[in-house]
């Protein structure tokens, strides 16, 4: 199940029901080590990084079961704070369980949390911040070693609206002693679905969905039933295939309200959009127009995570398009692979490219090399005149549950190998 085989050129027909989100399910599960008691996590997606942090949970002595309906996690008697599994090192949101278990355990061992490979990644906000509370950091033979005699509410400020950073200030904050005022936080959805689940839980947190959060430390939480909604991400590349295949799709229970600059894009490029309670509908012409400039920005900017699937739509649109990534460094890697089926792509500096639309791209045989730029050579095979033969598809799986059913629902020629 290695490949991914496309058969393109087929306009898309068809709906399909979105996912769970993978960015708000892995901090709740991290999350669910807070409580003192069972909590059931429902629409959890079924994606390798979901299993990576379920193992996790287990090797830290929670009692994890897979129900039809979710994940049910009884952290009652974790005692472990050490994280030495392999899966630490290949998931960047593992560092999530930093914040969790400081709070819940006061001290964590762990290795240097890995990911994708879109850049440096460096952890230094994450660590700045949760020193402000008294924690110590010791980096020893490639593992990062943290405690806090005491862990204590802080006034934490923080340069970057990092998602990671600000999670793991909100994890570590509700069970520390006293208030902490976070400012400068960021404002991905996902931040507010982990507030909400403490909240049910039984934290007390001010301000979620915006930058400053008051987290009152120091109350005992219980365990609840919460579920996960659906991904913005997944249904965002979905939206993009269809902008690029042409066809009319319907994404049932995307989650529109959290998608407004990837709707916008989405028309501009050619996309007629109707939203209502049950999904979003999109109905786009056999070639779409230009992307024009897109600049990636924290939320609510255009999501540096849908950046790829863009740019591959962007190289068989009708005009030039001008895309600058603004988040992470090395996020375009899929531009060699791209190329490989005509795109015509141009480096402008480490942090633009210039597409010039073809008329068609064609089937190839292309590497996904990261979960997002994976995902985008899929559409980009969907689009494709030909066959197109995607490898290395273990990444795509890392946040897609199943990408070839999906498009298949969507009316697209796809089969896995
Ligand atoms: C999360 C998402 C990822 C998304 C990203 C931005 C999860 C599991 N992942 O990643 O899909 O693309 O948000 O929306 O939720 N930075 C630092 N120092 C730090 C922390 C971050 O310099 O301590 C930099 C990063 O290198 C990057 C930028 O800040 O350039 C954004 O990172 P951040 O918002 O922290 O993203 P993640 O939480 O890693």
């Amino acid at each position: 199940m290695d490949s991914i085989l496309i058969q393109g050129g087929v306009a898309l027909q068809g709906k399909v029901r979105i996912q769970g989100s993978k960015n708000a399910a892995l901090p709740v599960l991290a999350a669910t080590l807070l409580t003192g008691e069972g909590s059931l996590i429902k629409n959890c997606p079924r994606i390798s990084d979901v299993y990576a942090m379920v193992s996790l949970l287990k090797g830290l002595g929670c009692s994890v079961c897979w129900q039809e309906n979710g994940i049910s996690i009884d952290a009652s008697s974790v005692q472990r704070c050490e994280i030495g599994d392999r899966a630490v090192t290949g998931m960047r949101s593992s560092l999530c369980l930093l914040g969790a278990l400081i709070g819940r355990c006061g001290r964590v061992v762990m290795e240097h949390p890995g990911g994708c490979v879109i850049g440096r990644r460096p952890i230094d906000l994450h660590l700045a911040a949760l020193e402000q509370m008294g924690v110590a950091f010791q980096e020893e033979g490639g593992k990062l070693r943290a405690e806090a005699d005491r862990l204590c509410g802080a006034h934490i400020v923080l340069p970057f609206p990092s998602v990671g950073a600000t999670e793991n200030v909100v994890l570590a904050a509700v069970l520390a002693e006293g208030d902490t005022l976070l400012e400068g936080a960021a404002l991905e959805p996902e931040v507010e679905t982990l507030c909400r689940y403490l909240k049910c839980c039984g934290a007390r947190i001010e301000g979620a969905g915006g930058g400053t959060l008051l987290i009152r430390g120091g109350r005992r939480l219980c365990g609840t039933e919460f579920a996960i909604p659906a991904d913005r991400i997944v249904a965002g590349t979905y939206l993009f295939g269809c902008i690029g295949a042409g066809g009319s799709v319907f994404l049932e229970e995307a989650p529109w309200q959290e998608m407004g600059a990837v709707l916008r894009l989405a028309e501009d490029m050619g996309g007629r959009i109707c939203t209502s309670r049950e999904g979003i509908y999109v109905q786009a012409p056999c070639r779409p127009a230009a992307a024009g400039c897109v600049r990636t920005a924290p939320y609510p900017g255009f999501p540096t995570d849908l950046q790829s699937v863009v740019l591959a739509v962007a190289a068989a649109a009708d005009g030039e398009s001008l895309i600058r990534e603004t988040i992470f460094e090395n996020r375009f890697r899929v531009v060699e692979e791209l190329r490989r089926m005509g795109a015509v792509i141009e480096e402008e500096g480490v942090d633009v490219v210039r597409v010039r639309g073809t008329e068609r791209l064609r089937g190839a045989r292309v590497e996904s090399r990261e979960l997002r730029g994976g995902a985008a050579l899929a559409v980009a095979g969907i689009m494709a005149q030909g066959e197109t033969a995607v490898t290395g598809c273990q990444y795509i799986y890392r946040g897609y549950e199943n990408i070839c059913r999906d498009l298949r629902e969507l009316g697209a020629r796809v089969t896995s190998a």
